[in-house]
């Protein structure tokens, strides 16, 4: 039987100085901050400018930050981007962690009012995160019934097979995420022949790999190419939550190979959710700037606006979300709703 009353003493005990203690209310302010300047910019096609508005705005929260932070995973290299590059270091001095940031994960689903965008980040001890380059990788991501028992090497039938045996199913039960790109059109023929059903997104696998762990989502699993950052950043909410994450990286061309050779990244290798996101304490923050299948988006509302943010530790095994309203003044009167 759960002992809750234990459980909670553990987590009232456990090392009041871990980073996790210290930081992990203060990253939803990051994360919040992001998702509320390019909530405003939903639908209003521009791309650029919501990606823009949240990497400024999380920028800036970083400075309240007592941290010595070095971004790994970022908005590119430090030539391609202003802020938030890989090797930048943010924060205004104190605990050192290395971190991984998606300021805006989605920016067609902003710019087209479209669901499932996100702020995200982790946060780890330093080397607690694979710096990974701005490139691809094949991921194959499961939830928890099916961790330890898939095998990216393995054919996309057997994987299905495991799947659904691990959750008390048939093929035909699954639904798999891929993105809808040409690239994965085998793929696709691969998923449908073995008879699961697909759910073709635009963008956005870092939500899509956190779904897969979440009961009720009706997301099975996630096969496919997409962002590496994305599979940095994936790999830590999974590990959270107890799901999996298999990877090879794949580069687009000679220059990113390159890149990942200097990096130190094998490219032949499976890296697994432990070696994307190695760090002994992480912390996961993302919050939702469209409507999305795990978090509401942004609302905003004559005298203020609401959050839905999602808070996960690793050591304190903590899962929060994190629903906040931000007043815009404090002297005038509010309405408040439930939900
Ligand atoms: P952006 O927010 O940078 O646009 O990325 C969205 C995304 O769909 C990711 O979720 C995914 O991993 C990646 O892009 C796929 O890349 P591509 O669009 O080049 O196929």
């Amino acid at each position: 039987m759960l002992d809750v009353a234990t459980t909670l003493r553990a987590y009232h005990m456990a090392d009041v100085d871990s980073l996790e203690r210290r930081l992990s209310i203060d990253l939803v302010g990051v994360v919040e901050a992001a998702a509320l300047a390019a909530g405003r910019l939903m639908g209003q096609g521009d791309n650029m400018a919501a990606d823009h508005a949240a990497t400024e705005a999380m920028r800036e929260a970083f400075n309240h930050l007592n941290i010595s932070g070095t971004i790994v995973i970022g908005e590119g290299e430090r030539d391609e981007a202003p802020m938030l590059y890989i090797g930048e270091q943010v924060g205004k001095g104190g605990t050192a962690v290395d971190i991984a940031v998606d300021p805006l994960e989605g920016t067609n689903l902003v710019a087209r009012g479209l669901p499932n965008s996100i702020a995200v980040m982790a946060v780890s001890e330093q080397g607690g995160l694979l710096h990974a380059p701005d490139t691809y990788m094949e991921k194959l991501i499961v939830g928890p019934a099916a961790a330890g028992k898939v095998d990216i090497t393995a054919p996309v039938k057997t994987n299905l097979a495991i799947i659904a045996m691990s959750m008390n199913r048939e093929i035909e039960d699954l639904t798999i995420v891929i993105l809808d790109r040409p690239r994965h059109k085998e793929l696709i023929d691969e998923v449908r022949a073995a008879g699961a059903r697909i759910r073709l997104i635009g963008d956005g696998d870092v939500t899509a790999a956190i779904s897969s762990a979440v009961r009720g989502t009706a997301v099975h699993g996630v096969f496919g190419v997409g962002g590496a950052p994305e599979g940095v950043l994936a790999a830590a909410a999974l590990k959270c939550l107890g799901g999996e994450i298999q990877a090879r990286l794949k580069p687009r061309n000679a220059a990113e190979a390159e890149r990942c050779k200097s990096m130190g990244i094998d490219l032949d290798k499976v890296y697994t959710t432990d070696e994307l996101a190695p760090g002994k304490q992480l912390i996961f923050a993302a919050t939702g700037i469209t409507e999305g299948d795990i978090l509401h988006g942004v609302r905003y509302f004559g005298s203020g606006c609401r959050t839905y943010s999602l808070l996960m530790t690793l050591t304190t095994g903590v899962i929060s979300f994190v629903d906040r309203v931000h007043l815009q003044d404090r002297h005038a009167p509010v309405i408040l709703e439930r939900f």
